[in-house]
C-alpha cells in the first residue's frame, strides 16, 4: 500500500520509493529468486496465511522484488493526490507479468456474465481483440461509443442497465486520441459504473487517472515506467484497497499472471530514472513534432502537442506534457511508409514503446493486424499510419535519421 515516504517529491519516490531495506543491508533490493518463503512455525504459517501477520507465501503471489515494483508505482499514481477526508491517498498495486494479465485480472475481478463495458474507438489492439474475441465467449459484452460525445455516453449507459464498467484508454494507441476524463468519471460516477483508465501512454508523471475518481489503473510497465525495453510486465492499481485485497488479489492468484523477482528488478531500476527520461521523451518528442509537420512529404501528424491535434486542448487540461508518442501518415502512403522505415540507420524498427531508444512501427500491419481494416480505419488507423515512440537520444541524431529517411 502506498502509505509510506509520502512527504516525498516525484523524483525522490521514483528512486526511494517502495524500499523498505533488507537484512544484508544490499542498497538495492535484491533478485528474490525463490519459489517459496519459510515458516517459522505452523501458527506462524497459519497467520501468514490467514492474513493476520504479515508475510510472504509463495511465489506466484509476490516477493520483495516485485513489492517494491507495486510500492513505488501506487506511491507515483498517488503523489500529491487527497482522499474524500483530506488525506494522502492510499492506493494498493499488483504486479502483474504484462500488461495485458494486469487488464484481464482487473476485468474478471470486476465482471460476470450478463454484464457490459462501456468503452470508446481506438483501444490499444490487445485490449480491443479481448474485448471482441475473449469475453463474449463469457457473455460479457461492450458498447462502444465516442467518449468525445458526452450526452451518446449519457444515453447509452442509461438505455442499458448491464452495463457496469466504463473502460478509458487515454492518450489512446496510435492516434493519440485522447478523451476527458474529468467529465467522463464525473458521468460514470452518476450510474455507479466502475471507472477504469489504461495509463500506459501518459504515465503518472503526465497525468493521474485517480485525480478524478477512477478506481482502477492499468500499466503495460513494459513501456515508459521500464524504460530500457528489458522486460515485460503490467500493473494494476485500485483505490479501493479491501476489494484489492479480496476479490482482486485473489483473482490475481488464481489466474497466475504474476511477475517474477528478475523482471521486477529491471523494473525498479528502470524507475529510477523514470522522471529525468520523461522529460526528455517528451521535449524530444515537441521538436520531432514541430519538424515533421513542415516536412514536405508528410500528409498528417498526430500529436498532441500540436494545435493542428483535434484533442490538443483536453491533453492541456490533464496531461503535464503532451508526451513522447506521435503518428504520421507519409503522403505517399503504404509504399513510401515501408520505404521510410527501410531507410532509417537509428531510429529503430520494432513494436513496444517508452524506451530509450527511438522506435518506429506500423501498427497496420503489427500491433493492430488482428483488429478488423474496416474498424481499423474507423478509429484512424490507416494502411500508411506510422507510430513513433521518442527516445531520449540526442535530438538532432533523430532529427538526421529522420531527414535522410524521408529524402
Ligand atoms: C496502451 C497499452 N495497454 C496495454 C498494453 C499491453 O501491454 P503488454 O504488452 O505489456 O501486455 C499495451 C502494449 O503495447 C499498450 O500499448
Amino acid at each position: 500500500m502506498s502509505n509510506t515516504n509520502n512527504s516525498l517529491g516525484f523524483e525522490s519516490l521514483c528512486i526511494h520509493g517502495g524500499h523498505k531495506g533488507e537484512q544484508h543491508r544490499a542498497h538495492l533490493t535484491p533478485i528474490y529468486a525463490t519459489s517459496t518463503f519459510t515458516f517459522d512455525s505452523a501458527e506462524q504459517g497459519i497467520a501468514i496465511f490467514k492474513g493476520e501477520e504479515k508475510g510472504y507465501i509463495y511465489g506466484r503471489f509476490g516477493n520483495p522484488t516485485t513489492n517494491e515494483a507495486e510500492d513505488k508505482i501506487a506511491l507515483l499514481e498517488a503523489y500529491g493526490l487527497k482522499d474524500q477526508n483530506g488525506n494522502p491517498l492510499q492506493l494498493k498495486a499488483i504486479l502483474h507479468a504484462s500488461g495485458m494479465a494486469a487488464i484481464t485480472t482487473m476485468l474478471l475481478a470486476n465482471l460476470k456474465a450478463g454484464d457490459t463495458i462501456i468503452t470508446h474507438h481506438s483501444l490499444y489492439g490487445g485490449t480491443q481483440e479481448m474485448i471482441d474475441k475473449i469475453l463474449p465467449n463469457l457473455n460479457i459484452k461492450a458498447t462502444i461509443v465516442d467518449f468525445h460525445d458526452l450526452n451518446s455516453v449519457n444515453a447509452a449507459i442509461k438505455a442499458d442497465d448491464t452495463i457496469k464498467m466504463m473502460y478509458v484508454e487515454t492518450p489512446a494507441n496510435p492516434t493519440l486520441q485522447c478523451v476527458d476524463m474529468e467529465e467522463l468519471a464525473k458521468l460514470g460516477k452518476t450510474y455507479n459504473l466502475i471507472i477504469c483508465a489504461d495509463n500506459t501512454f501518459a504515465t503518472p508523471y503526465l497525468q493521474q487517472p485517480f485525480k478524478y475518481g477512477v478506481d482502477f489503473v492499468m500499466h503495460s510497465t513494459t513501456k515508459f515506467l521500464n524504460g530500457h525495453g528489458t522486460a515485460v510486465g503490467g500493473i494494476l492499481i485500485g483505490r479501493d484497497i479491501e476489494k484489492m485485497n479480496t476479490v482482486v488479489t485473489k483473482t490475481h492468484r488464481l489466474l497466475g499472471g504474476n511477475s517474477n523477482a528478475f523482471e521486477a528488478f529491471l523494473l525498479n531500476n528502470g524507475l529510477r530514472t523514470f522522471s529525468l527520461r520523461m522529460e526528455r521523451h517528451c521535449s524530444n518528442a515537441e521538436k520531432v513534432a514541430a519538424f515533421l509537420e513542415q516536412h514536405p512529404s508528410i500528409a498528417k501528424v498526430n500529436y498532441l502537442g500540436l494545435s493542428s491535434h483535434p484533442d490538443h486542448a483536453i491533453a492541456v487540461k490533464q496531461m503535464k506534457h503532451a508526451g513522447a508518442m506521435l503518428s504520421f501518415e507519409l503522403k505517399g502512403g503504404f509504399d513510401a511508409g515501408v520505404k521510410f522505415i527501410d531507410k532509417l540507420k537509428l531510429c529503430v524498427s520494432a513494436v513496444s514503446l517508452g524506451t530509450c531508444d527511438t522506435l518506429i512501427s506500423h501498427p497496420a500491419s503489427t500491433t493492430h493486424v488482428g483488429v478488423k481494416k474496416e474498424d481499423r480505419e474507423r478509429f484512424g488507423i490507416t494502411d500508411g499510419l506510422i507510430r513513433m515512440s521518442v527516445g531520449i537520444e540526442t535530438l538532432e541524431d533523430i532529427i538526421n535519421d529522420l531527414t535522410q529517411a524521408l529524402a
